[in-house]
């Protein structure tokens, strides 16, 4: 059994707390919002702006369950979140919405500045007035949680140590500059005001329900069609992969028990250059899906680098293992493997988020990449 469903909730008054989680339909927050329902280990009400990003048909087996609820809106839109958190109250805030693709942040950044930025800022301004307004007890048990990237702390060389929770901020594409920001907020309204935040630095995940623009769902569908596998540049950046439920364990953990202002980082201690990762999936899908005449791997395609790739990317998580008794749970193996079987066994989910403008993201960010 896993650690998390066997520790004790420390820091609600209630036996089921009520999280505002935002960007519950996307990839982590969805599969955050599915333990947490099921798990019950709170009552969820899920703020999302429903982009592109999003899909509700995660969440459809969810949707009628009273602890659950949903509402269509901008985090940034203070009207709307002051009115959700007079109305449900909640404990907590579990920040998960942002524009979360690299590629279209060098596309397109505008999006990134006024969600990321602009939109933490006045969801934290919400948050406040709300917290301000709570009896002292209250005050205490609040907590603001931020969920961000490793990618605040820059590009490493292969030599170089795993960043740490002071590891100086060098962000280097718009993403990572906004969620910077974002995160440079949340620590001042500690600092200032006194809102009880909590700030998370996470790897890449990688799991069930992740939109295919991402490079492990991209790899599995576009190899399933047939299509090129594109890989950027030399194919020896490396990323350090985090299994998506682990990272969820590991959000409710620092809830429950974090030291309030402060930053977690979470990692799958999991380092891998890309070109081996998209190999490992075309080995499990010729295993699971072979094909009558070749090998998927014939369908690797070496592509134009994107602008400013980040080479390397490696997380120091032992500070919330020592303090919260925190480890990743899952290997890359068995992980991969439950990803895999999890798109071929979804084709329904598949066949939705690739209709729509996902087929206009392919042909913006690859029909120019020929090398
Ligand atoms: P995602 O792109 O899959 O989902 C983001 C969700 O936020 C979508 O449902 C979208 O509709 C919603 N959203 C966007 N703008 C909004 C707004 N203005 N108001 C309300 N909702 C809005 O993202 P994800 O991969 O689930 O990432 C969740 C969080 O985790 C992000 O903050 C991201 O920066 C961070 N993160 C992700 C990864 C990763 O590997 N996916 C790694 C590190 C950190
Ligand atoms: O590190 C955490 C970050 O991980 C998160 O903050 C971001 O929200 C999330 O998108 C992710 O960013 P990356 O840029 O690392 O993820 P992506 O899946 O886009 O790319 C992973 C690696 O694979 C990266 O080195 C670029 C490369 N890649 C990606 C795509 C989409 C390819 O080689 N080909 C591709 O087609």
């Amino acid at each position: 059994m896993r650690i998390i469903t066997i520790l004790m909730t420390q820091i609600f008054s209630t036996i089921m707390p009520t999280l505002l989680v935002t960007g519950g339909a996307g990839f982590i927050g969805a599969n955050f919002i599915l333990q947490a329902i099921k798990s019950q280990w709170a009552n969820v009400v899920n703020l999302d702006k429903l982009t592109y990003a999003s899909n509700l048909q995660t969440l459809a087996e969810i949707a009628s369950n009273p602890n659950y609820h949903f509402i269509q809106g901008d985090i940034g839109n203070v009207e709307l979140v002051s009115y959700l958190l007079e109305q449900y109250q909640p404990d907590a805030i579990i920040n998960f919405a942002a524009e979360s693709h690299v590629d279209r942040s060098i596309l397109s950044p505008h999006d990134f500045i006024q969600t990321n930025v602009v939109g933490t800022f006045q969801l934290l301004e919400a948050s406040r007035l709300y917290w301000q307004k709570l009896s002292s007890t209250k005050q205490q048990q609040f907590r603001f949680l931020h969920v961000s990237t490793d990618e605040v702390y820059g590009s490493l060389q292969p030599q170089d140590p795993a960043f740490r929770e002071d590891t100086p901020y060098a962000p280097n594409s718009p993403y990572a500059a906004s969620k910077a920001a974002s995160d440079h907020f949340v620590r001042a309204y500690y600092h200032t005001y006194g809102l009880p935040t909590l700030t998370t630095n996470c790897s890449n995940n990688y799991g069930p329900r992740q939109f295919p623009e991402k490079l492990i769902p991209l790899t599995i569908l576009n190899a399933l069609d047939s299509k090129p596998l594109p890989i950027y540049g030399d194919g020896q950046n490396v990323r350090d992969w985090l299994y998506v439920i682990d990272h969820c364990e590991a959000i409710y953990l620092v809830l429950q028990q974090g030291k309030v202002g402060e930053t977690y980082n979470i990692g799958g201690l999991n380092e891998q250059a890309n070109l081996t990762v998209v190999e490992r999936i075309c080995a499990i899908l010729d295993e699971l899906a072979p094909k009558s005449n070749s090998h998927y791997s014939s369908l690797i395609t070496f592509v134009k680098d994107r602008p400013g790739h980040d080479r390397r990317y490696a997380i120091d998580c032992s500070k919330i293992s020592r303090d919260l008794g925190w480890q990743p749970q899952e290997n890359f193996d068995s992980g991969l493997l439950k990803t895999v079987q999890w798109y071929l066994n979804n084709s329904d989910w598949v066949n939705q988020v690739r209709s729509g403008d996902y087929q206009n993201w392919l042909k913006q960010n690859y029909e120019n990449r020929k090398l």
